[in-house]
């Protein structure tokens, strides 16, 4: 049997991604077709290198040349990634595909915890990372990331001084713990850890980057405002923990992303701290603060539950010591592994579902 290039393609196109619904071919997923005598060699562009999909999707095209084309072929595949966005054009951060805010209602619930372990996890997988510690009264990133007094380099570009994010476990990373004394930066008036926020987006030489964690402060706040008003944001992730009081809480702070002048999606729901489980005994499942909230929120709100992350004491002991959790193997690696895949699955069903984003324009504050 005789076949070319087109002969490949028209096959391929027999193969949706799963999550798009859509045909590689007409998501322009193929690159570089080649046809030999007895075999078949293309790459496949996913849309995240943290595609937990890959295998099925390398499976489901060499079926698809077997059947459509010859039995025998040698099939060839080489899976890579572009990772996909869906922003405006914006000064502010040009070269960052994806910017994803990590909010809560209700204080504590682990935004940051998820956020150092998010951001590990994707930078894992080969993405480029970048996290900004939004919370600028109570910074948390330092610690997480073992870099507590550190400091950001501070370049000169044509007479503007230019922050240099840290680099830590491969992720780009700044905090206001970096530039102020911890114990002063309580003292700050809204309006100035405004300023500092707009800063680490406007001022700090990012470069690019395939998605750009943002760990806010609890509750709704100027910083959420200053956020969404500078940068076109992709997504929020919003973290509660089961409990009645942190549920109603994150709806609250699920609502304020959906409040039509600001219209950012919400990505999904992270249930933290769903049940506790002593690590030697993975199996055993204690749920303290009850049972299905994240998920009932979630059904409710029509997002999807991105993960449920046990109460796990080294989960505690990774954060303080500034190793995050995700870097050791174990039960709470493979819990922030599977959140970490679900995310960046969610980031690019939204990309190529919903119109772009563009930064809100607010008038009265
Ligand atoms: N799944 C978990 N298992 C055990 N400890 C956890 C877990 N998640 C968070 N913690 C611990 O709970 C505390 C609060 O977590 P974290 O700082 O991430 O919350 P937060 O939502 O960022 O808080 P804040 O609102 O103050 O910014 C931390 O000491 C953290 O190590
Ligand atoms: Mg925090």
């Amino acid at each position: 049997m005789k076949f070319d290039k087109s002969d490949v393609l028209k096959a391929l196109s027999t193969v949706d991604d799963p999550d798009l619904k859509q045909d590689l071919v007409s998501l322009n997923m193929i690159k570089d077709v080649e046809v030999f005598s007895d075999a078949v060699k293309f790459t496949v562009v996913l849309t995240t290198p943290a595609c937990p999909l890959k295998e099925l999707i390398k499976k489901d095209c060499t079926e698809a040349i077997h059947e459509h084309l010859d039995k025998n072929l040698d099939v060839e595949i080489h899976m890579t990634s572009n990772v996909t966005t869906a922003r405006e054009n914006t000064p502010v951060l040009p070269d960052v595909k994806n910017i994803i805010a990590i909010a809560s209602g209700k204080g504590g619930v682990g935004k940051s915890t998820t956020t150092a372990n998010l951001a590990v996890a994707l930078a894992k997988t080969g993405a480029k990372v970048g996290v900004i510690d939004a919370d600028i009264f109570g910074p948390s990133m330092p610690t997480m990331f073992n870099c507590e007094g550190e400091q950001p380099g501070v370049k000169n570009v044509n007479g503007k001084n230019i922050i240099q994010p840290l680099e830590q476990y491969g992720v780009k990373l700044i905090s206001i713990g970096f530039l102020a004394p911890a114990d002063n930066a309580v003292v700050w008036r809204g309006p100035m850890a405004s300023s500092a926020l707009k800063q680490f987006m406007t001022d700090t030489d990012w470069g690019e980057l395939d998605y750009m964690l943002i760990d806010l402060p609890p509750g709704t706040s100027d910083i959420h405002l200053t956020l969404v008003q500078t940068v076109p944001v992709t997504g929020a992730v919003i973290v509660t923990t089961p409990q009645k009081v942190a549920l109603a809480d994150a709806r609250k702070g699920l609502n304020m992303f959906r409040q039509p002048q600001i219209n950012v999606p919400v990505l999904g729901i992270v249930e933290n701290m769903s049940y506790f489980t002593p690590e030697e005994l993975p199996d055993n499942k204690y749920y303290i603060f009850g049972q299905g909230g994240g998920l009932n929120l979630s059904e409710k709100y029509d997002v999807p539950l991105l993960g449920e992350i046990p109460i796990v004491q080294s989960i505690r002991e990774s954060g303080d010591n500034g190793f995050p959790a995700v870097m050791k193997e174990g039960i709470t690696a493979d819990a922030f592994t599977d959140l970490a895949e679900t995310l960046a699955r969610q980031v690019a069903i939204r990309n190529a579902s919903k119109e772009k984003t563009k930064p809100v324009e607010i008038k009265t504050v």
